[in-house]
Parts: structure tokens; sequence; C-alpha cells
């Protein structure tokens, strides 16, 4: 039955490749969290325009951040969300994108408010060969630093994009994680009462 749970879930993919594995795997994770009552918001980082951080360290003072791009819309959906997704490809130093650095540095300014504290993160890591744990760990220690709640991770092989459709473990490991986020978002939404 179709219930309106309200939650919100944002995947983020931080792969510069549009359509590639790390998408695919993001929005595995969200198709199944993204069951009646739970919406879910896809996008990609490479898409918008995001700065690098300038460690001016205004937001310390201010809990804003004084570029101005489209991380702005974007801290909006963050802050509205209950679930965060965040994926990316493995590059080099076995670290996550560029763009995924960028990304996270920028979250600087609501750290430390720890404005996303409490929100249920899921983690998702795409390489061709070795470095996938190291990039679950970089976005583990993004949740972790914003005292986010953790509901797991997902991790998948491909070179090519589309590869990772043929790593059937990958794609269970990714449905797994949207259960999972789902669970948790309801269990603390009871946790806090109505
Ligand atoms: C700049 C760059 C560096 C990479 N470094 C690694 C690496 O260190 N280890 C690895 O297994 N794969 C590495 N890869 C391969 C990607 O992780 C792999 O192709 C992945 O499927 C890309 O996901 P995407 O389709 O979402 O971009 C690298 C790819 C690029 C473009």
């Amino acid at each position: 039955m179709a219930t309106d749970e309200g939650f919100d879930v944002v995947g983020l993919s931080c792969s510069p490749r549009k359509d590639g594995n790390t998408d695919i795997m993001v929005r595995q994770v969200l198709a199944t969290v993204g069951k009646p009552g739970v919406k879910v918001e896809f996008l990609r980082v490479a898409d918008m325009k995001i700065a690098p951080c300038d460690a001016c360290w205004t937001c310390a003072k201010t809990g804003q951040c004084h570029i101005e791009d489209d991380m702005s819309a974007l801290y909006l959906k963050l802050l509205k969300a209950d679930g965060i997704v965040v994926g990316s490809p493995v590059h080099m130093g076995y670290n996550v994108s560029g763009q995924g650095q960028i990304f996270f540095d920028r979250t600087f300014s609501v750290w430390h408010q720890k404005r996303l504290k409490d929100k249920v993160g899921g983690c998702v890591a795409v390489s061709n060969r070795r470095g996938g744990t190291s990039v679950i760990r970089a976005i583990e220690n993004l949740f972790s630093n914003h005292q986010m709640i953790m509901a797991g991770y997902a991790s998948g092989y491909g070179i090519a994009p589309g590869d990772v459709l043929r790593d059937r473990r990958a794609l269970k490991e990714a449905e797994a994680l949207g259960e999972r986020l789902g669970d948790l978002m309801r269990a603390l939404k009871r946790r806090a009462g109505p």
C-alpha cells in the first residue's frame, strides 16, 4: 500500500563521465530506496559549476560559503534531505574524482554547525581493479565528519561505461544499500516520534 512517508533522498554521482558506472550504481540505490513516499533526486556533481574551496574560513564565522555558484542550490537540497548517497569512481591515488573532492571541501560551510548531522548516508565506489575500499573510506570519512549515520556501501568493478551492469554482486549491494537507507530513515523517524 502506498504511504506518504515524506522522505527525501539525494543521490550524487561524482563521476565526470555521464551515464558511466558510478551514475548507474547511484541510480540503482535510488531505485531501491525510491518507494512510494520517498522522493529521490539524482544529481551529477560534474554537471554543476562548483568552484574549489578557497580556504577563506569565512564560513567558520558565518556558516555560509561566500562563493556564489551551483553549490548554493545544492546546500539547500542536502539540508532538506533525509538521506544522501555519494558515489565516486576511483581516480588517481585511489582517491575520489577531482570533482568529488571539490564537492567534499565545499561542505565545510555546513560542517561547523553540523547541519548534516543524523542524515543517513550511503557510499558508492566504482573501480577498474583497485582502490574501491579507499574511496568508500573517503566517503565514509566525509559522512563521519558531518556526524551522519552510515547506512553502508556498495562497490563495483568496470572500465567502460555500463560494465558495472555485468557485476551482479555490485548491483545487489546497491539494492541492499537502498533498502538499508530506507530502513534507517524509517527507524530514525519512529524514534523521533510523530
Ligand atoms: C583519471 C582516472 C584514474 C583512474 N584510476 C584508477 C585506479 O587507480 N584504480 C582503478 O581500479 N581504476 C581507476 N580508474 C578507472 C575507473 O575507476 C573506472 O573506469 C570506473 O569504472 C569509472 O567509473 P565511471 O564510469 O563512473 O566514470 C581511473 C579512471 C580515470 C579516468
